[in-house]
């Protein structure tokens, strides 16, 4: 069975990039480079991949360990043709292979499969995916006689006039496997950069009178290469923007849609609205009918319909219906919020579960606790959850009502219905439908600013009571 194997290319230094992290694994809208052309790779049909890894091997396979594809070690880069090389063995028993380089993530498979259909009808030794760009500036440029291609020339190898060229090499092509193979074994590193350029396998090709052919494609961005950081950011631009443009398709409104960032993947439902400086990354998935305010980062969560989140944080946190969060709120890993809670401004949650109905509406920690429905956290309350060596548990059972400031060291309980008065300090349970008190009786003492006046401004130096 099967049709095509894909090998991609990975293995290269990526040194227009300047980083400690190999290319292919800079993000682009929320993952490595890489994983959208395996992907794309697997989009379009492949019975298998091969990735042929070199700098940062490890880092790479470690990232795309569970993604079902191949790697292969190119111990030393030596060029694109020489990295296609220490493929062989694994795709030498499919009569066609795919080959793609990883830094051109935004590829489509819908191309690809275009790409093979027409390989498949003109049965060249080659095809060459191609395109016209306005700048070709630093791609091979496609020398073409009569319709074919005779020659691949790199920017840096190029004569004066081969540069004014405007087809490009995408770095995608598709090869019958036992042809480019053995033509490989005659590519030489005779050019500017010492390499065994993959490209010369045309040249090869036309002197055993094997045709090559271009299939030129009309998008440019879709072939959009990645060398440095400034190729990356034009590449996230455009991969934004047909991010936000579906989710504008399916009913979302986006006020300033160039403002905000969204991750391949977030999934948001209709009538949400999405202010300017939204910043919605991983996982997240956002109901219907919500409000995003500008500011607000949410991570990995799941939220639910007509929830409103103010210019706060949301990460790794479950939250239901008709929710109010914000402003800044800071929602932390393992926050489960019921529906229709309230966190209002300047209030920290962190691992606890919030039954529905229930408010904290103003400047409060809350962390390790499980808190039941319909409970009223007043102003300032912190959850004492720490002792300096482990982290306790606080529990809050429905309808309690706990008042402005106080303290609650865990591990506490706080039973149904009870009562903190505002200012404690608790360090014991409270049951069910109790008043708790906590904190110094209060004293009053009369006169005493008087007397204290005449303290300091009455000529005496001791004496009287002290302030
Ligand atoms: C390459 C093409 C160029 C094309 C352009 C499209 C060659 C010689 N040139 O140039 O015609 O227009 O891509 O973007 O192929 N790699 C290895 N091992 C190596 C060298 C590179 O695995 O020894 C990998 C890199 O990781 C990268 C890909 O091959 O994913 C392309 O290498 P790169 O150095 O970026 O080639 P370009 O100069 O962009
Ligand atoms: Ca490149």
């Amino acid at each position: 069975m099967g049709e095509f194997s894909a090998v991609i290319l990975a293995a290269g230094e990526g040194t227009r990039m300047k980083s400690n992290t190999p290319k292919v694994l800079h993000k682009i809208c929320g993952y490595p480079m890489l994983h959208y052309v395996i992907n794309c790779a697997r989009g379009a049909g492949a019975d298998e991949i091969v990735v042929v890894v070199g700098r940062g091997a490890e880092e790479v396979k470690k990232a795309f360990e569970n993604e079902n594809v191949k790697f292969v070690l190119q111990p030393e880069q030596k060029g694109t043709g020489h990295a296609l090389m220490q493929a062989e063995e694994e795709v030498k028993g499919s009569k066609y292979i795919m080959v793609l380089y990883g830094d051109m993530p935004l590829i489509k498979p819908e191309t690809l499969k275009n790409l093979f259909n027409f390989h498949i009808e003109n049965q060249p030794a080659a095809t060459v995916l191609t395109c016209e760009f306005d700048n070709p500036y630093g791609y091979g440029r496609i020398i073409k006689k009569e319709g074919r291609v005779v020659a691949i020339r790199e920017e840096k190898d190029a004569k004066k006039e081969e540069k004014l060229i405007k087809e490009i090499n995408s770095g995608i092509y598709c090869f019958e496997t036992q042809k480019v193979f053995s033509a490989l074994k005659n590519v030489k590193n005779e050019n500017r950069q010492g390499e065994y350029y993959l490209t010369d396998v045309v040249e090869i090709f036309n002197n055993e009178g094997e045709k090559v052919l271009a299939f030129k494609i009309e998008n440019p961005d879709e072939v959009h290469g990645i060398n440095d950081r400034v190729q990356l950011a034009k590449a996230r631009a455009i991969m934004q923007k047909e991010i936000v443009e579906n989710l504008m398709k399916d009913g979302v409104t986006f006020i300033n849609p160039e403002s905000c960032v969204v991750d391949a993947g977030v999934k948001i439902g209709r009538d949400t609205v999405i202010y300017p400086g939204a910043v919605i990354e991983g996982k997240t998935q956002i109901g219907e009918s919500c409000l995003i305010l500008g500011n607000s980062v949410i991570r990995d969560s799941k939220i639910g319909n007509n929830v409103e989140i103010l210019s706060s944080f949301v990460v790794e946190s479950e939250i239901g219906d008709g929710v109010k969060i914000g402003p800044f709120a800071n929602l932390r890993p393992g926050t489960r919020l019921s529906s229709h809670v309230k966190i209002g401004d300047f209030v920290e949650v962190k691992n606890s579960t919030v039954g529905e109905g229930t408010k904290i509406p103003h400047l409060s920690y809350v962390g390790d606790a499980e808190i039941g429905a319909g409970v009223n956290i007043g102003a300032g309350v912190i959850f004492v959850n720490y002792d300096g060596y482990k982290k306790h548990k606080t529990v809050v059972q429905d309808n309690a009502f706990i008042g402005c400031n106080s303290n609650l060291i865990a591990p506490l309980k706080i039973e149904e219905g009870a009562y903190v008065a505002a200012g404690s300090t608790l360090t014991k349970d409270v049951p069910g439908k109790a008043l708790a008190i906590a904190r110094a009786k209060q004293e009053n003492k009369p006169g005493w600013v008087e007397k204290r006046k005449k303290i300091f401004e009455g000529g005496k130096t001791n004496g009287g009571e002290q302030a």
